[in-house]
């Protein structure tokens, strides 16, 4: 998952349907005459808050619940004490019912909508710092309103795209509904994951090059993950505990390795991924499809892990220009993750990580590789900042005046 190294976590913000009748954008009151670009936010992976409700769930241990009413699973503090953790495991975790990934029986979900679904500000947990606050502050100080010029697109992170047809339409009508409250083009900007599923987006063949002339003015990815993240294969071998120092990793894992984003985030050779993810003295796994699954045989993942790679393998490796103005905002020259090297055999104790410049989580030259594949096709501006990590970038003062500039560039 896109989280840096740090004690910084941040998470998961389901966007499960936003119910239709209270978040559709055309309900929002037409309000004064503004002169600004509207803008639309869509966060990274874990970075929307999700509601859970429980009816007569199977719980899996006597500790957790089986009735609740609707209460914040992410990002919540609770999830990362002991025993919690595995009941919050629990209520995120998705099923493989053979054909499809399914919510559990008894498990409803829904998203924290707008804005306060993809901002987090809460001091008392020590380890979860600030999450596109500081961003949508500057936007409101400079005079956007949300619902006016300033949207939070959150979304369901443990989905890849073929589970997000209700939301990209969303995006769809959040990006009209957007352009025509202010007859102005839209600036769209995103993290992590969200740029590249907004990249997937923009490849769907009823997002005609009309639509984008019309409706987008710019697009600022940061920190893109369109060439996956490392730390996908750590949740796949170890499981990953967000920096967690009191929950070990592999409570993470079963919930972590059920979510189609685990898969829809592994590095694909196809964005220059040339080197091997994992080395063992008798096979270099590469950033491929058959080298995962065989990787997953010998990790002993079960079945359904290479169910979820193979549903996800096209849609990861659509990596289309956008065939809009995009201006790509990435951290680089900090120490990266990006190859497990074990001296005896896959899946042992003997191993070390090899690292590569990057943010902490997505390696540069992941990012580089689309900004030099794209310029053929239209204007593409690529600004990499040095020591800026993955989540903490969106946060930071020279990124956010950097994103103001750049949305007053007509
Ligand atoms: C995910 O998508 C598949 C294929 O469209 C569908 O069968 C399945 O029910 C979806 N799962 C959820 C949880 O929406």
């Amino acid at each position: 998952m896109l989280v840096p190294k740090t004690l910084l976590l941040f998470f998961f913000l389901f966007v499960v349907f936003l119910s239709g009748s209270s978040t559709s954008p055309l309900d929002g009151k037409v309000q004064e005459e503004t002169s600004n670009n509207p803008i639309v936010i869509i966060p990274g992976c874990m970075g929307s808050k999700l509601e859970v409700k429980l009816t007569d769930h199977k719980k899996k241990h006597w500790w957790c619940s089986s009735n609740k009413d609707w209460f914040l699973l992410w990002i919540n503090v609770e999830i990362f004490i002991p025993e919690l953790i595995e009941c919050a495991g629990d209520y995120m975790q998705l099923e493989w019912d053979g054909k499809a990934i399914q919510y559990q029986q008894g498990i409803d979900y829904r998203l924290v909508p707008g804005l306060e679904g993809i901002q987090y500000l809460q001091p008392t947990l020590w380890f979860v710092e600030k999450y596109f606050h500081k961003m949508i502050e500057e936007f409101k100080n400079e005079g956007y309103q949300e619902g006016r010029d300033l949207f939070g697109l959150p979304y369901d992170f443990r989905m890849g795209p073929n589970n997000l047809t209700t939301w990209f339409k969303e995006v769809k009508s959040y990006i009209e509904t957007a352009y025509n409250i202010n007859d102005k083009k839209v600036n769209v900007i995103t993290h992590s994951m969200g740029g590249k599923l907004f990249n997937y987006f923009m490849a769907q063949e009823e997002i005609t090059k009309e639509w984008k002339e019309t409706y987008v003015s710019k697009w600022i990815p940061i920190a893109p993950a369109w060439g996956g993240a490392f730390e996908t294969i750590e949740e796949l071998i170890w499981g990953m505990n967000f920096g967690d120092i009191l929950v070990k990793k592999s409570k993470f894992k079963p919930f972590e390795i059920s979510f189609p984003m685990s898969y829809y985030l592994l590095p694909i050779e196809n964005v220059d991924w040339a080197d091997p993810i994992i080395i063992t003295p008798q096979k270099n796994y590469m950033a491929t499809l058959p080298d995962y699954l065989e990787m997953m045989n010998a990790l002993d993942l079960p079945q359904f892990s290479k169910d979820l790679v193979n549903t996800q393998w096209k849609q990861m490796n659509i990596i289309d220009p956008p065939m809009v103005p995009t201006y790509i905002l990435y951290g680089e020259k900090v120490d990266t993750n990006c190859q497990v090297e074990y001296s005896d055999y896959i899946g042992s104790d003997n191993y070390k990580i090899n690292t590569c410049t990057g943010d902490g989580t997505v390696s540069a030259k992941t990012v580089v590789a689309l900004c030099e594949d794209w310029e053929d096709d239209h204007f593409v501006l690529c600004e990499g900042y040095k020591d800026k990590e993955h989540v903490s970038i969106v946060e930071d003062d020279e990124i956010i005046n950097r994103v103001k500039e750049l949305i007053k560039i007509p």
